[in-house]
């Protein structure tokens, strides 16, 4: 099919320290093509194509706050535009003019962490982002093997990859020139800045527990003829949604990056919400945090943990660091897998969604927002501008849990989150999300009904297992079949009245996964 021909705007990118400007890429064009097919670096490799080897990875730096951030990303299914303004750096990028290796290099050699070599420039870029990122930090083995989750080997093994993530830190250190490319990267926005000056300054969106104001619906002409519109205010991202109903809306490309490389879906125009300043921030409020749908998966979680610690191991269970980092909460809510993570636990947490479009906002239950399989209420011009989280409360006893074949960068056979608000012993509130069990993720309402008013006791609980395993009509597919997920869900309950009760042994996450040798 051949698609009607819109502007390509150049994409201008540091890479290596040095700004590439290129011209004429296809919206819907990844990263991991252009590096190979046209600027003829070939160290990054492509393995599975949808972000689950990390064969692929590549680093990127931008400016948040003014500060540098360094992530690594699968650079397989990230759109070539995305990295507009940013840095970037491949394996070619990391050995000194001089051929002195990068440590993480260097560690791999001495470690004897690569054989057939396929694996290893994606393990080096995590290697190297961790490296930026930790500064003095010591690197256990357990940080490393979290800043590789997102990387697959099919031949060394594991252990000498992790003893060269923890041996880098003994090596001679390679540094960024952070100021420089501070500087550097503040001088492209700042050009990029005064060529797509938009000819009307954008209303603020101004935003509060109370109420939100709708954008401006003025037209930002300058943007509207390019084929990957990147608006950088929630005013200006409403206009062009309400102009250009048609386009594909893009946040982190985690999931659309598969329809890309796997169905091989070509998009004509592209409108990427990740540089909207409003849809990027967390804001915290006495009563919710409000988490732009722009938010990376990784800052997200970092926000909810902050309220709730005991979600870290369930948040360190969804994909691996380079889909975290590059995928958006609003992503995950919106395209509305009912296999997705984090909607049993916003469900369960009581999470609105708020809804935007030039004709103002919108908001309502998050479980409200899905009307069938991977499909919501959503109009055709509107966006996920925000997820409204409430605060813990005194009382309350939250978990999610996630079962899956994998422990990491694998997706849920079956996901359960639970909230409850004790009081006396007695449960004055339930409320719980499933997800893999329906059409789309779930509020368990005759469970929560099950528990409502009861004392919490096993008796109850053992009630509300059969209530649980009766409510839903779940699928059997490759990941499990519906027995097994029936079952499973009344076992998950049982493990959180457990672990109420201090039977902390249940909880996996919490093993020592330390390798004693
Ligand atoms: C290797 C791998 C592992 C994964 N593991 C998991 C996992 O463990 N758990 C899990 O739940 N998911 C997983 N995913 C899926 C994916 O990472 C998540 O769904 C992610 O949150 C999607 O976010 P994104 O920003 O990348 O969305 P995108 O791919 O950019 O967009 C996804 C959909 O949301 C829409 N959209 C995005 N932003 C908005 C907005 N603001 N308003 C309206 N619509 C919007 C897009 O139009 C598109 O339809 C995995 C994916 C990969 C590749
Ligand atoms: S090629 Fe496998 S993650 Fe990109
Ligand atoms: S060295 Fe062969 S896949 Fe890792």
């Amino acid at each position: 099919m051949t698609l009607p021909k819109a502007h390509n705007k150049p994409i201008r990118f540091f890479k290596g320290g040095v700004l590439h400007t290129l011209h004429d890429v296809a919206p819907d064009r990844t990263l991991l093509e252009v590096l190979r097919e046209d600027l003829h670096q070939a160290g990054t490799k492509e393995g599975c194509g949808e972000g689950d080897c990390g064969a692929c990875t590549v680093v990127l730096g931008s400016l948040q706050a003014g500060k540098l951030q360094t992530r690594a990303v699968n650079s397989c299914i990230k759109l070539a535009h995305s990295v507009d303004g940013m840095a970037l750096w491949t394996v070619e990028d990391l050995a000194a003019p001089d051929g002195r290796l990068h440590p993480a290099q260097e560690a791999l050699v001495q470690c004897h962490g690569s054989q057939c070599g396929f694996c290893t420039p994606g393990f080096v870029m995590s290697m190297a982002a961790l490296c930026e990122q930790v500064g003095a930090k010591p690197i256990t083995r357990d940080i490393a093997q979290h800043a590789l989750s997102g990387n697959l080997c099919r031949c060394t093994g594991y252990r000498p990859i992790l003893d060269a993530a923890c041996r880098m830190q003994t090596l001679p250190p390679m540094a960024l020139d952070t100021p420089a490319l501070r500087q550097q990267l503040k001088d492209l926005a700042r050009s990029a800045a005064a060529e797509t000056a938009p000819l009307t300054k954008p209303a603020k969106a101004a935003k509060s527990a109370a109420g939100l104001r709708p954008g401006s619906a003025r037209p930002f002409a300058q943007q509207t003829d390019s084929a990957y519109l990147a608006p950088t205010s929630l005013p200006e991202l409403l206009t062009l949604r309400h102009a250009h109903p048609d386009a594909q809306l893009v946040a982190g490309c985690t999931d659309v990056g598969l329809w890309v490389t796997k169905q091989h879906r070509q998009f004509a125009r592209v409108l990427d919400t990740t540089r909207v300043a409003e849809l990027r921030q967390v804001e915290r409020y006495s009563h919710h945090i409000a988490i732009g749908a722009a938010v990376s998966l990784q800052d997200a979680f970092a926000a909810l943990v902050k309220d709730r610690p005991q979600l870290q191991s369930f948040a360190d269970r969804f994909a691996g660091l380079p889909v975290r980092n590059a995928g958006t909460l609003g992503g995950n809510v919106a395209n509305g897998s009912p296999i997705g993570d984090s909607m049993p636990l916003l469900i369960a947490l009581g999470s609105n969604v708020v809804l935007a479009s030039v004709r103002g906002y919108r908001e309502m239950p998050l479980e409200a927002l899905y009307t069938g399989y991977r499909q919501n209420c959503m109009a055709a011009d509107e966006v996920l501008a925000y997820i409204k989280v409430p605060r813990p409360q005194r009382g309350e006893l939250a978990h999610a849990y996630k079962i899956s074949k994998r422990t990491e960068d694998d997706i849920s056979a079956v996901c359960l989150a639970l909230q409850l608000h004790l009081q006396g012993g007695k449960v004055v509130r339930a409320s719980i999300g499933a997800g893999g069990v329906a059409a789309t993720p779930v509020r368990a309402s005759a469970t929560e009904a099950a528990l409502r008013g009861q004392a919490w006791t096993e008796a109850t609980v053992q009630l509300a297992m059969d209530t649980l395993r009766a409510e839903f009509s779940p699928i059997s597919d490759m990941r499990a079949s519906g027995n097994y997920r029936r079952q499973v869900l009344g076992n998950l309950l049982w493990r959180f009245w457990l672990e109420s009760q201090g039977h902390i042994a249940t909880d996996i996450h919490r093993l020592d996964l330390e390798l004693h040798a």
